[in-house]
């Protein structure tokens, strides 16, 4: 590292506009889950039934969400995803996106979706500035879908990535690997991007599935995932990762798109994490594998001024696991991990 560069840095620091943790990783990324609401049933993420939604005042209303990325846009985060249960079902996504894309110091938001309900949003999407979209889609034949979402909704999802793609929106497409239900997907949704400018991210499954620790029980691994796309396409290609990316990203020669493979559950990737998260109830986690280190909401609702805030946010970053091994080994309260992706946003 250049010493301006070093000298910049501490500048930042002391001006309060750069977030660094105490591992020197600048931290300049939220997801924020909108809520916990979900209109899908993928097994990988919640049970089918018995699910129990937090009471509406429990969630954080629009105005304590704003507050709060337009506060920690001022201190350093400049990239946003949105993320839920499902976002598009919070009535009021469409203003709270419209809203931060005016925030001057926030440059880039993202949005996760299963993407049953934006056919009719793209152009709105378009419009607020969102060029890429994540959308998860574990199976590119409709039985097998249903089969893991629990519900019919495959047509819906292929429309909204066609309306994405042509209106020019990035889209990324999200296949949690299981073994036993969707391996054979893999090559052909591989397929789709050989005429298509999409990425196809494989991603290991993780055991938060809203069981009581029954974890990722059809765990797929990201070399078994290389291996079998290598043994159809030996001619793949690496590409160059963009910093602190998750995925490990390829190509194969000739098709239009690319794919990526996340190895979420070994976590390969932890030595360049530069995020934390918000949950729909306010709760801030410095690594997705964590419980849990303090409340927003709960600090705003008992009178907390922005000071105190970003104070909270600063001391729990100087205190982080250095990756989600770590974090993990330090869960008090939800050991084993037991919650459902829902309630975290991924
Ligand atoms: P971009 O790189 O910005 O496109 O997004 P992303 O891949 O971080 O986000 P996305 O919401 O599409 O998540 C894809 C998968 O990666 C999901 O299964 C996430 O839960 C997982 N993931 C995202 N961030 C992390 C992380 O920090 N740690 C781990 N272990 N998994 C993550
Ligand atoms: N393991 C891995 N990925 C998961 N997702 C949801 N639950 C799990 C899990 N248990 C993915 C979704 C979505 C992203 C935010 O997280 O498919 O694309
Ligand atoms: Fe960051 Fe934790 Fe994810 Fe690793 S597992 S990349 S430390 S959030």
């Amino acid at each position: 590292m250049g010493i301006a560069f070093v000298h910049l840095k501490a500048i930042l620091l002391i001006l309060h506009i750069m977030l660094i943790d105490n591992h020197g990783r600048e931290i300049n990324y939220m997801r924020l889950a909108v809520t916990d609401r979900c209109n899908l049933r993928c097994f990988y993420c919640m049970p089918e039934e018995g699910i129990t939604y937090a009471p509406k005042k429990e969630l954080m209303s629009f105005a304590e969400m704003y507050h709060i990325v337009d506060l920690f846009s001022k201190h350093g985060i400049d990239k946003i995803r949105i993320t839920g249960g499902e976002p598009f079902l919070w009535k009021d996504m469409m203003t709270f996106l419209d809203a931060i894309s005016k925030i001057p110091t926030l440059s880039k938001i993202s949005i996760t979706t299963n993407g049953t309900l934006i056919h009719d949003k793209v152009d709105r999407l378009k419009s607020v500035g969102i060029n890429t979209v994540n959308l998860s889609l574990d199976s590119i034949d409709s039985d097998r879908f249903f089969q893991i979402t629990r519900r019919d909704d495959f047509s819906k999802v292929m429309e909204s990535m066609d309306l994405m793609i042509q209106s020019g929106i990035h889209v990324k497409l999200n296949m949690v690997v299981m073994n036993g239900r969707n391996i054979e997907d893999i090559i052909p949704m591989l397929e789709l991007a050989r005429d298509k400018p999409i990425s196809v991210r494989y991603i290991e499954e993780m055991p938060f599935n809203g069981t009581q620790g029954q974890g990722n029980k059809t765990l797929w691994t990201h070399t078994q995932i290389l291996d079998l796309i290598t043994t159809h396409f030996p001619k793949v290609q690496k590409l160059v990762d963009p910093p602190a990316s998750t995925a490990m990203n390829y190509k194969v020669p000739g098709f239009k798109g690319d794919f990526g493979i996340i190895a979420a559950y070994s976590r390969t990737f932890c030595g360049t994490c530069n995020r934390i998260r918000l949950t729909p109830k306010g709760v801030i986690k410095t690594c997705l594998y964590d419980d849990g280190i303090f409340n927003v909401k709960d600090m705003m609702r008992s009178g907390a001024n922005d000071e105190e805030l970003i104070g909270a946010l600063q001391s729990a970053l100087g205190n982080r696991a250095k990756d989600g091994r770590e974090a993990e080994q330090n869960r008090k309260a939800l050991n084993p991990i037991s919650e459902s992706m829902a309630t975290i946003g991924g």
